[in-house]
């Protein structure tokens, strides 16, 4: 027989890590609605030419890693391999730009990208996405700059550094581009063979290349914020202050360039430390083009995606804690037929009434039901035997104290809501 198991860069989230998850959406939930952001889900299944046209034919994340396939009617499909694309779709399909204008909208779902799975990257991802469609000022920018930055300080997290940059926008990027490349052309016997590819594909991507042979050209390479055009230049020199306003500490990174092609002006990373090569744990930014690549009325932009399994990876690396989900207290165990009829309607009663209650299953002895109630980490045990219930009385047992008390059936209710508020 086949054994079966997860396919490369797909992973199950096992019950014991559930509470990180749970708890990450939460408080990313909690912070997205107090910032003023609305829910908004989008299908995992989009046109393949939405992505190929607003991320860009050319990006590794279209070329290389989209899962794109023809149905079963022929059309060309994607999973998504990002949120922001789908969202800004949405956005013009229902003609939201009629409404009070920013609209602020956040998601949280899986995202697949066909990449080669290490730690920290995984073929299917959960991303908290949020977006701010129809502002175009750098405060907005600064808001969901800031709505990470509360994320990562309510879930506790050390040594995390945000890396900041502009790559300008249609009236001088291609200009800075040029210069790039013209800079480039001339240490061409200096770097590798994949920065000579990129040179012809995207250019800009030879900013971040990470090989050893490469470092002392990008070291030297011309940085984009001395070719910035004025309005690209202020729009920065006004976040930067903002954020220096605030004592956030940042790192202008004259080489964060990103891997989509929809970015305007801002592209932002947080980086965390511990986690291996895959250390950015959220990335975004301004892409004021967007909406109209999309076939939308002009609608400036700005957003991030947050990676909540790296999230998960960092809260661990780190030591971070968090509540554990509630789980039942109370277990009903029975001795004999009769029994064992009357705690499944004690159960349900008890369950109405809003005490959680794990139900002993089968036919066993006292001994075997009490054990189970013991790795179940079970405060009280109600223990249904025939003498009582003909007294119309449960024992309850205390499994910390071991000690025992009869209580009617008609107050059960009563006495566990007591007993169990104290602890
Ligand atoms: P991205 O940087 O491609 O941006 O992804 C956002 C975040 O998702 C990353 O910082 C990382 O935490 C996580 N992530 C990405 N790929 C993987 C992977 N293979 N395995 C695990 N985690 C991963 C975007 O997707 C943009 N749409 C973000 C955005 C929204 N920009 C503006 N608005």
């Amino acid at each position: 027989m086949t054994r079966y198991t997860a396919l490369p860069g797909f992973q199950d989230v096992l019950p014991e890590d559930q509470p990180y998850w749970e708890h990450i959406r939460d408080r990313a939930r909690d912070l997205a609605a107090r910032f003023g952001f609305e829910r908004i889900d989008v299908p995992l299944l989009e046109v393949a030419t939405l992505f190929q046209r607003g991320v860009g034919e050319g990006t590794d994340i279209v070329d290389k890693e989209m899962y794109a396939f023809a149905d079963r009617d022929g059309a060309l499909i994607a999973l998504r391999p990002e949120f922001t694309a789908g969202v800004v779709r949405a956005y013009i399909e229902h003609g939201m730009h009629v409404r009070p204008q920013p609209v602020k909208l956040y998601t949280i779902g899986p995202i697949f990208r066909h990449e080669r799975p290490q730690a920290g990257r995984y073929r299917q991802h959960t991303q908290f996405n949020v977006e701010i469609l129809g502002e175009a000022d750098p405060a907005a920018d600064l808001e969901v700059m800031l709505l990470a930055w509360h994320l990562f300080d309510d879930l506790g997290f050390r040594d995390l550094s945000f890396q900041v940059n502009s790559t300008g926008d249609p009236k001088c990027k291609p200009a800075y581009i040029q210069v790039l490349v013209d800079y480039y052309r001339q240490h061409m016997d200096e770097i590798d063979e994949d920065c000579k590819r990129r040179l012809e594909r995207a250019p800009l991507r030879v900013l971040d290349c990470k090989a050893e042979q490469c470092q002392p050209v990008i070291a030297n390479a011309p940085k984009i914020t001395d070719y910035l055009c004025p309005e690209c230049a202020a729009h920065f020199a006004q976040l930067r202050q903002y954020l220096d306003d605030l004592d956030k500490p940042y790192t202008l990174n004259h080489r964060l360039v990103r891997g989509l092609d929809y970015y305007t002006r801002t592209v932002f990373e947080v980086w965390a430390q511990g986690i291996g090569a895959q250390a950015a744990v959220c990335g975004g930014g301004r892409y004021d083009g967007l909406a109209e690549m999309l076939g939308g009325p002009p609608t400036p932009g700005v957003g991030f995606g947050l990676g909540i399994d790296r999230n998960v990876l960092t809260m661990k690396v780190q030591g971070l804690s968090v509540p554990p989900l509630p789980v039942p207290r109370v277990m009903v165990l029975h001795l004999g037929e009769a029994a064992r009829r009357q705690a499944v309607q004690v159960t349900d009663s008890l369950r109405s009434a809003g005490i959680d209650v794990w139900l002993a299953f089968g036919q066993r002895g006292l001994k075997s039901q009490l054990r189970e109630a013991g790795k179940r980490n079970i405060s009280y045990t109600v223990i249904l035997a025939e003498d009582e219930l003909k007294r119309g009385m449960a024992a309850v047992r205390d499994m910390a104290a071991s000690s025992q008390t009869d209580v009617p059936l008609a107050e059960l209710e009563q006495w566990l809501n007591e007993h169990l508020n104290q602890r």
